[in-house]
């Protein structure tokens, strides 16, 4: 396919272009906005200095002309809206895009974003040259008024010359330091509307400039089929700037098909830990393998193929349901396929229930669904994909007991023959883990079953005795 390598870095390129053009723009703006305001206050000054009659008059006729042009400007005002929104529809994809990182490049959703973003990005294009065009035709009308204006203050300066022997040297002066006045005011007005427009962009596309391109792995091949077998062997990683690493030499692994339970203090460690399998982070030492292979040897999307993720934070994208369930590399599947991940995460009743079914659109931001909804469609996002391996990172957390119960349903489902590491908030969804580690400044504290873990009377009993105690007060 056209998207190779390197894919990510071919993404944020594109949106590097077209952050430079406003970081253009937006440094122009501000020089034009001081300079022009000065020139205007100074020119003003002199006028007043030199004929305060004549520049009343000015100061009446002005705006009058002005506000005659914007009525005229009005008519042309829907193709301006029509740019502004297809600015925000630009922002949306992009944010998405930034949002949904984790998730576009677990799912393999680079050629789809991309393509939505060119589509926008060339829907935008079309509409500002119409913009431009409006803007051109205003020009004229603008200064038919100015002119008006201007005969105005002739006809006071023949008054006045009959009356107070204004003379004609002191009138060209007067005249032209008006003159002067009006190319300050048109730059500054014709600069109103772009400015607000690229400023909106470039917010949201400024954040993406700092991500780094992603290096690619050598292309060693998984040996097929995948197992799934996971092993993490003397990681350390500190982030940028500390001296305290995160993660401390910490080792131990998940025979294919089981489930590996990550327990421990927010900040402990395990979603750093979690976000080393697919490479989101790599460790300044130490190896994570698969099935024995370092995966720093494969290649990221061999690597990223074997596991899917649900997070606390779902990310849904613009779309209908069908889109975000069969998202990415993924949407080649039946809508068989779908409606079984849908019925496996209880969720084909509900979309059965939607007029429009699997094409419902899941609306912006997704307000359509509720947080337990928004999670089961995650989880069949996932099954979906039907991988080897299966990251649950606090899956459950934003959720009441009720809904709760219902996506420990479908979890379960999804973590049957797949190697799990799940990070959960609530310890009485891990109890059947086949080990619990229980993270401390970066190493494994206590490790075992959940009643061997109970047995030895530590950290994990004193935290288990202590959310089972908050549970009974909650429910009475
Ligand atoms: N990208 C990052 N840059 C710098 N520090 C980070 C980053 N991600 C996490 N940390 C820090 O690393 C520690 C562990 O974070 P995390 O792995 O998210 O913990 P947990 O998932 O157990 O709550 C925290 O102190 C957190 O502030
Ligand atoms: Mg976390």
């Amino acid at each position: 396919s056209y998207f190779k390598r390197g894919d990510t870095g071919r993404l944020l390129n594109r949106f590097t272009i077209d952050a430079n053009t406003m970081a253009t723009v937006a440094t122009e703006v501000i020089t034009v906005l001081v300079r022009e305001s000065i020139a205007i206050v100074a020119l003003i000054a002199v006028l007043f200095y030199m004929s305060w009659q004549l520049t009343l008059i000015v100061f009446i006729m002005l705006p009058i002309s002005f506000i005659t042009a914007r009525i005229v400007a009005l008519r042309l005002k829907k193709i301006n809206r029509d740019t502004i929104n297809m600015n925000a529809e630009m922002v949306r994809v992009v944010s998405e895009t930034i949002e949904g990182e984790r998730v576009v490049k677990l799912f393999n959703g680079y050629e789809h974003e991309t393509e939505r973003f060119v589509y926008v990005n060339g829907r935008l294009r079309r509409f500002a040259m119409r913009a431009a065009t409006a803007n051109a035709a205003l020009s004229p009308i603008t200064q038919f008024f100015i002119s008006l204006a201007v005969a105005g203050v002739v006809a006071m300066a023949l008054y006045q010359s009959s009356v107070d022997g204004l003379t004609v040297g002191s009138f060209a002066a007067f005249l032209g330091a008006l003159a002067q006045l009006f190319d300050p005011i048109r730059r500054l007005t014709g600069m109103a509307g772009t400015t607000q427009r690229m400023l909106v962009a470039a917010e949201s596309v400024f954040s993406l400039i700092d991500a780094e391109v992603e290096p690619e792995g050598a292309k060693t091949a998984l040996p097929t089929p995948v197992k799934g077998n996971v092993e993490y062997r003397q990681v350390t990683h500190a982030f940028d700037g500390s001296d305290n690493p995160v993660v401390n030499n910490l080792s131990f692994s998940a025979k294919s098909g089981q489930t590996i339970a990550l327990v421990g203090r927010s900040g402990s460690g395990k979603t750093t830990l979690a976000n080393m399998l697919p490479r989101f982070i790599v460790p300044d030492s130490g190896q994570v393998l698969i099935d024995g292979i370092d995966i720093q040897d494969l290649d990221l999307r061999t690597l990223r193929a074997q596991i899917s993720m649900v997070s606390q934070d779902v990310v849904l994208f613009e779309g209908s349901i069908r889109d975000n369930v069969a998202y990415g590399g993924y949407s080649g599947k039946t809508d068989e396929e779908v409606w079984a991940a849908l019925e496996a995460a209880s969720l084909a009743d509900f979309v059965r229930s939607l007029p429009e079914g699997l094409n419902a659109p899941v609306g912006e931001k997704a307000n359509m669904l509720s947080g337990g909804q928004r999670q089961r469609l995650a989880i069949a996002r996932a099954l979906i994909k039907d991988s080897p391996i299966l990251i649950l990172d606090e899956a459950t957390s934003a959720l009441d007991n009720e809904s709760e119960w219902q996506i420990q349903n479908a979890l379960d489902k999804l973590m049957e023959n797949r190697t799990t590491l799940v990070i959960a908030h609530r310890l009485t969804t891990i109890q059947n883990a086949n080990s619990i580690l229980v993270l401390e400044k970066g190493q494994i504290a206590e490790q075992g079953t959940h009643q061997e873990l109970l047995n030895l009377g530590g950290m994990y009993a004193s935290l288990y005795n202590m959310e089972f105690t908050e549970k009974a007060d909650g429910e009475q």
